[in-house]
């Protein structure tokens, strides 16, 4: 059982933000966060909301894919920053496209959502109880940053990506995935907090805490052992592929993995968005994918490789023909 990708589409809030802007609201600068980071930019929602962003993406990913909405199953949303606890943002995307058939519901597996919710697609497909999904990544990250703590809210985004699948007999579709929910401390952001009669604790309103330099090391080391047992589970060779589409988390971390996977310093194969969109988490695999899409670098048959790693820890890699 493979999964094809009929139709891809994302979406961005309009506010772009550049590091030097940034540089007026905490003690950074665009040369610290260029070249630590790639990144020179990013879209910070002023008022999109997650569904907001996901429910543009998904109209842009029907019309590419020219079914409707109807037609779909299932729709999974990976996001770690939804508007609400809920209803989940799949329900909501649900009701606003018009998906009266599908199934639909969130993961939480941050920047491997995109990943996990396209591997629970492929487990209904082979289970024969969805023939067609919409799986979306989508973040409003700004949401959980803590605007004063500059290691960390330089670094993320806001938007979403989105990809019509189907089930089919041919084509491929293999995927590592793993967790290691030990070293979750290393990328964190609680909940809010309790406050009822009954609870004891004097609690805070909390944001994302990072251990950069853990994740970092996580990343460089677990990616590329999780791409190639991929690509050895797909009997699938560097030679073979035409595109590494990488979490875009930062510039460093794809240079190592590239290095690893093909032992050059090229970045060709490795094309990226982090530079104009920092790190959007879940919405970072699915917003590369369609960029690459719409800019016509994906021709039927092209074998890539998708690869997520975040918070949980959690991470995946997938080989699949476009
Ligand atoms: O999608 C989730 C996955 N997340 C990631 O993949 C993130 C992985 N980690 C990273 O990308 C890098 O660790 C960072 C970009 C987050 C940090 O880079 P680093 O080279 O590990 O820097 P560092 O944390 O060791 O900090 C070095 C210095 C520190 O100052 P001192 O202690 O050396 O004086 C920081 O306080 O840089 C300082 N610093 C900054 N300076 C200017 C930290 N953030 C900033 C900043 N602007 N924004």
């Amino acid at each position: 059982m493979a999964l094809k990708i009929l139709g891809t589409g994302s979406a961005l809030p309009e506010k772009i933000v550049t590091n030097d802007d940034l540089a007026q609201v905490v003690d950074t600068s665009d040369e610290w966060i260029r070249s630590r980071t790639g990144i020179e930019a990013r879209h910070l929602s002023t008022g999109e909301t997650t569904t907001e962003l996901s429910v543009r993406a998904s109209r842009l990913a029907l019309e590419m894919a020219g079914v409707d909405a109807e037609t779909i199953d299932l729709i999974i949303v990976g996001t770690v920053s939804p508007d609400t606890y809920f209803p989940s943002t799949a329900c909501c995307v649900q009701a606003a496209i018009g998906a009266v058939n599908a199934v639909a519901f969130d993961i939480n597996a941050a920047c491997s959502g995109f990943m996990f919710g396209m591997e629970i697609a492929a487990s209904y497909f082979s289970k024969g109880s969805a023939k067609r999904a919409l799986i979306i990544g989508a973040e409003v990250l700004s949401r959980v940053m803590d605007w004063t703590d500059r290691g960390t809210c330089v670094l993320f985004g806001d938007g979403a990506g989105a990809a019509i699948v189907e089930s089919r007999e041919d084509g491929l579709w293999e995927l590592v995935q793993g967790s290691d929910g030990a070293k979750g401390e290393a990328l964190i952001c609680k909940n809010r907090p309790i406050q009822n009669p009954y609870y004891k604790e004097a609690d805070k309103v909390d944001y994302t805490h990072m251990d950069g330099q853990a994740v970092f090391k996580f990343a460089v080391r677990t990616v590329p052992a999780a791409i190639k047992q991929a690509m050895e589970k797909a009997g699938v060779e560097d030679g073979d592929v035409k595109y590494y589409l990488l979490h875009q988390a930062n510039i460093r971390i794809i240079e190592s993995v590239a290095k690893r996977l093909t032992g050059g310093d090229s970045l060709e194969k490795f094309p990226t968005i982090l530079q104009k969109c920092g790190n959007i988490s879940a919405g970072s695999v699915p917003i590369l994918l369609d960029y690459a899409n719409r800019e016509g670098m994906l021709s039927e048959g092209d074998k890539i490789v998708m690869a997520g790693f975040g918070a949980g820890l959690t991470w995946a890699a997938a080989v699949m023909e476009f």
